[in-house]
């Protein structure tokens, strides 16, 4: 038996006025999979996260989600097109979830606060409900101790696991990580590289944009190569890291060539 895709991206193009990022990506996601998105700054793989889960609309293509389209679609004359309710999209952002470069915390919020905060709003769940969930998160995470503290108080790697476990909050069916630990000083890496790996090893679907090479190496299984405005390359982590044939991939390993295997 085939199993049908979780995501299934077509043609999707995102245009900033003049400015077109993403000029036709194709993509199939498969349950399970985790997949490593590399390329130069301003390729666009902030922009095509951001389209997957629609904090920025495409300017055209089709995605569609465990086999159904997001967004309803519209025909004018002999074009289609596609339109995206925002109804629709609060809950598609709540099962396609993102971390963020940045971490993205409420500062004015405690961290359990951070992460009950989309179970109370989004989800509607009662007080108890939202903190109880929201503290087994933290608890996956190895924050249970930092459930009372606030942001400014937290490390950089803190803040990141408290954003995860904001995320997991949500029973995403997707993770996207747009450069989860680009923002850490070195040795704060490891402790969010850890979480990410064990949520890998749980068999949850991931897309994730990351300057880590050694670890997109060891916890992807497909590896993309992002570069003027399509896929340029895509295959195995062996094939993509070690053996790429695409003269602009091998560039762009040589110039992070600071990983070993
Ligand atoms: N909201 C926006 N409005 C206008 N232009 C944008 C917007 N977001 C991104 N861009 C442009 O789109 C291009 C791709 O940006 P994007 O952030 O997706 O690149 P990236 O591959 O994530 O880069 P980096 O590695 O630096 O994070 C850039 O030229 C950027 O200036
Ligand atoms: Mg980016």
């Amino acid at each position: 038996m085939t199993q049908a895709p979780l995501l299934r991206v077509r043609g999707l193009h995102k245009r900033f006025g003049e400015n077109e990022v993403l000029r036709g990506i194709d993509l199939e996601v498969m349950p399970g999979d985790r997949i490593a998105i590399l390329g130069a700054s301003g390729s666009g793989k902030s922009t095509l996260l951001r389209c997957l889960n629609f904090m920025e609309i495409p300017s055209s293509g089709r995605i569609e989600l465990d086999g159904q389209l997001v967004g309803r679609e519209l025909r004018r004359g002999q074009q289609v097109e596609v339109a995206y309710p925002e109804a629709e999209l609060v809950g598609i952002r709540q099962r396609v979830g993102m971390v963020f470069q940045q971490f993205n915390l409420f500062p004015h919020m405690t961290t359990l606060g951070n992460v009950m905060e989309g179970l109370l709003t989004v989800r509607g769940m009662s007080r108890t409900q939202a903190q109880s969930q929201a503290r087994r998160q933290l608890a996956a995470v190895g924050l249970a101790e930092k459930a009372d503290e606030y942001p400014a108080r937290l490390s950089g790697g803190q803040k990141q696991r408290v954003a995860i476990a904001r995320a997991l909050a949500m029973e995403p069916e997707i993770l996207l990580f747009d450069e989860p630990t680009s923002a850490l000083d070195p040795e704060l890496v490891g402790e969010v590289l850890t979480v990410i790996r064990g949520l890998a090893n749980e068999g949850r679907t991931m897309l994730l944009v990351t300057h880590e090479i050694g670890f997109a190496y060891h916890v992807a299984n497909r590896v993309l190569f992002i570069a003027e405005g399509g896929i340029h390359e895509a295959g195995t982590p062996d094939e993509v890291l070690k053996h790429p044939r695409q003269e602009r991939t091998r560039s762009f390993l040589a110039r992070h060539n600071e990983f070993s295997f």
